[in-house]
């Protein structure tokens, strides 16, 4: 009766009534696993033995004889007439520690976001772009070149990876950015994720890598929002950022493929990603470069972003917000800012570089394009020289972490170009009609708003 309690009661129990008695129901399963796991089975191990095969019974009386006790002991018998021996009491404790580890298995995929309220305790009004851990993350493995197994969610925590790790000896990594939304009428909206699973797909054709099927990347987000429910910004405060990372976990010495990997995804609530910084300052970078042709730059590989963070520093160091990289072939077309894609306006064109193999496939570039098309303007994706940048009447960046951020200012060999800014500009035009989509202010005739229901 206890057993069956503890076996399927309780789980169920705090599955329906959405974990908010999970402590209390956690602290008598772990009341329970002392009792029968320890003290139990010291107390029968205790007790002298029975005959536990009801074999030997019958090899000593007739085929009918009816079942005795010759030894008169007092414990239970079934209705085979069985005593409790030492193998019952090991099949016992199997069974123990079998429920044991399935109850912690339930419990730990029983998101308890909800357990202490509609949100967690952050100061919602300081989010910039940084990690708030949050309570779970999804994990799942592929192993010898088979599709990722089904995943689990587990509490957010650090994972274990062998030095040797193909992630972290050659980079072969990748990862993926997305929002969920709390809209005014407190549903939950993701923006397009699909798009970031083919993205991801796409990559990892790239680097050799097992990648999780559209389905699977967007069903692992979808739980991770859910479980992490507390966590998403409260409408206008932000959002929930989803981290998904594909990453080689195998040991090889030599450079190879993996052949086991790691798709994880992550959350944290974030704010702007340029906190404190309404426009961009923006420094041309002319001696590094983020890409190259037929190199990566056009996936989202982790090894695009490291070669960025000495530049990066390097600008900040003298008061720019961000660096803005050229062609690595001959330094004069423009390519992309550190983490997100650059667009200018003249006239009534928007213009972007192409990609061409070396810039990001961004997914609010591919929407800003769409969305300006609607709005009238004409859209390019071409080769842009940075000399006509020079030229331009606005400049903005575009990217899941960015959003839509004008750039008032960029400087190149010491010569600064500055840009309209403000509330009648373009970018702001733009960036309100993509903001009111994914925040669910704007009807999205599109279909690129995905709800998430618990
Ligand atoms: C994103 O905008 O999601 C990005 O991937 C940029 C990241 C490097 C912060």
């Amino acid at each position: 009766m206890i057993c069956c309690l503890y076996e399927y009661a309780l789980p169920l129990a705090c599955y329906r009534t959405g974990s908010i008695y999970f402590a209390t129901a956690r602290a008598i399963c772990c009341c329970y696993e002392a009792i029968c796991c320890h003290l139990l089975p010291l107390l029968l191990l205790s007790f002298p033995m029975g005959n536990g095969d009801p074999r030997g019974e019958r090899r000593r009386g007739a085929k009918s004889a009816p079942l005795k006790n010759p030894r008169g002991d007092p414990r239970p018998r079934d209705s085979r007439g069985r005593g409790w021996g030492r193998v019952d009491t090991l099949h016992y404790l199997c069974r123990i520690y079998s429920s044991v580890y399935r109850m912690q298995k339930s419990s730990e995929s029983i998101p308890h976001s909800n357990e202490v309220g509609k949100y967690a305790d952050v100061n919602w009004d300081e989010l910039g772009f940084s990690l708030t851990p949050t309570d779970y993350m999804y994990m799942a493995q592929s192993k010898e070149g088979l599709n990722f197994a089904q995943g689990t969610l587990t509490p957010f925590r650090n994972i274990e990876l062998s030095p040797c790790s193909t992630v972290l000896q050659y980079g072969q990594g990748l990862f993926e950015g997305l929002k969920a939304y709390r809209t005014a009428d407190d549903r939950i909206l993701l923006f397009r994720p699909e798009e970031n699973a083919l993205r991801m797909k796409k990559g990892a054709d790239r680097m050799c890598m097992q990648a999780p099927s559209v389905e699977q990347f967007v069903d692992a987000v979808k739980q991770t929002v859910l479980a992490n429910k507390r966590w998403i910004p409260p409408p206008g405060k932000g959002a929930l950022y989803l981290r998904p990372m594909l990453m080689g976990s195998s040991s090889h010495l030599g450079v190879q493929a993996a052949t086991e990997y790691i798709f994880l995804v992550f959350a944290s609530p974030v704010g702007s990603y340029h906190k404190g910084e309404a426009t961009l300052n923006l420094l041309v970078e002319n001696k590094f470069h983020r890409a190259i042709p037929s190199g990566t730059g056009d996936i989202k590989a982790v090894v695009n972003y490291s070669p960025t963070v000495k530049p990066l520093a390097q600008a900040k160091a003298k008061g720019f917000s961000d660096v803005l990289f050229l062609d690595s072939v001959t330094g004069k077309y423009i390519e992309e800012v550190s983490a997100c894609n650059i667009f200018m306006l003249k006239g009534n064109v928007i213009s972007t570089p192409a990609t061409n193999g070396n810039i990001l496939s961004g997914i609010t570039r591919k929407s800003i394009i769409e969305l300006a098309k609607n709005s009238g303007y004409k859209a390019e994706e071409r080769a842009i020289p940075v000399d006509d940048v020079f030229d331009a009447d606005e400049v903005f960046c575009t990217g899941t972490g960015v959003v839509v951020t004008p750039v008032s200012s960029i400087t190149y060999q010491d010569k600064r170009y500055e840009y309209k800014t403000g509330k009648d500009t373009v970018s702001q035009q733009l960036r309100a009609a993509l903001t009111g989509i994914q925040t669910g202010s704007i009807e999205d005739k599109k279909g690129w708003t995905v709800e998430i229901r618990s």
